[in-house]
């Protein structure tokens, strides 16, 4: 099986490493293109475990499965590009955000398309990826899907793009809502008189240990704050707080917020419009 990787930004680089790290290729069998003949010169001296190429001519047809990981608004140039090397037995596996599988069925002039929605924490390994496949994929093809979209993390498979747009909102938006708890967190810190050291030290350490409690107990997160609040503590007057401040409400609108423009980026009028 030859895996072709179209656009070597940060997603595309995340999955070529990832799958050659993963073992699950031989080096020969690994590709990646991007239009910028500069990057292409910088990758091909770090001699990863991947081959370089400059041409689409010379790898896309040889690709049984290939991923898109440009902007969504490439999209339409890059489809133009890829329809006179393509044939209906590849399989194409799209990250860009909003872009449907219909979108990518008519553009592409083939069937076998998967969607999917990784998070940044790809990155080292911890991704989140939620995938849909479109039915002309057989049950052989999504084992092999699965496994590419397993070397950078967790995978859950769904049955619908609503469910894309959904996962969009909680997991792939996601690490931003964390980050921003993480720096809301960082400047109460600061506020009270912390160096900015002591501060990130502080909350990192606050973050990983309640994550590890989480993990290693089958306690649900309400049980766990009831275990650290205490009637009358400081705790539970930091919790009540954020009640009285609505806090949960306005985590439930974000995420919303964010499921709702990944709709709007899938309608056809606005599907290259996201930069
Ligand atoms: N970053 C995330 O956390 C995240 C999460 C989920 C999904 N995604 C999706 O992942 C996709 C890629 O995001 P990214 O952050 O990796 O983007 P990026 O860093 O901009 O990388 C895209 C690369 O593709 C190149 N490219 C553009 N058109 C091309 C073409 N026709 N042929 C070959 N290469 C082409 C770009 O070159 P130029 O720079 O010269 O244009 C760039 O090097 C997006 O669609 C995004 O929606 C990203």
């Amino acid at each position: 099986m030859k895996v072709l990787v179209i656009g070597a930004g940060n997603m595309g680089l995340t999955y070529a490493s990832s799958i050659a790290k993963s073992g699950h290729l031989k080096k020969e069998d690994l590709m990646i293109f991007d239009k910028s003949l500069e990057l292409l010169e910088t990758l091909k001296k770090s001699n990863e475990n991947y081959e370089v190429y400059d041409t689409l001519l010379e790898c896309l047809p040889i690709a049984d499965i290939i991923f898109i990981a440009v902007k969504p608004y490439h999209n339409d140039d890059l489809m133009a590009e890829m329809v006179p090397f393509l044939n209906d037995q590849q399989l194409v596996i799209s990250i860009m955000a909003g872009v449907t599988i219909e979108t990518l069925q008519k553009g592409l002039g083939i069937q076998k398309i998967v969607r999917a929605m990784p998070n940044l924490p790809a990155q080292v390994g911890m991704g989140m990826t939620s995938y849909l496949a479109a039915p002309e994929i057989s049950r052989i093809e999504l084992w092999m899907v699965e496994d590419l979209l397993g070397c950078t993390g967790k995978t859950v498979r769904v049955d619908s793009q609503m469910f894309i747009d959904a996962s969009t909102g909680i997991s792939g938006s996601g690490p931003a809502y964390v980050f921003y708890f993480m720096e809301s967190m960082m400047e109460a810190a600061k506020s009270m008189g912390f160096s900015d050291n002591d501060s990130k030290v502080l909350v990192i350490t606050t973050f990983e240990g309640a994550i590890e409690l989480f993990n290693r107990n089958k306690l649900s997160a309400n049980s766990w704050m009831k275990k650290v609040a205490s009637k009358g503590g400081t705790t539970q007057a930091a919790l009540d707080s954020l009640d009285d401040n609505n806090v949960k409400q306005l985590i439930h609108d974000a995420a919303y917020s964010a499921f709702n423009r990944a709709i709007e980026l899938g309608k056809p009028s606005m599907e290259l419009q996201e930069k």
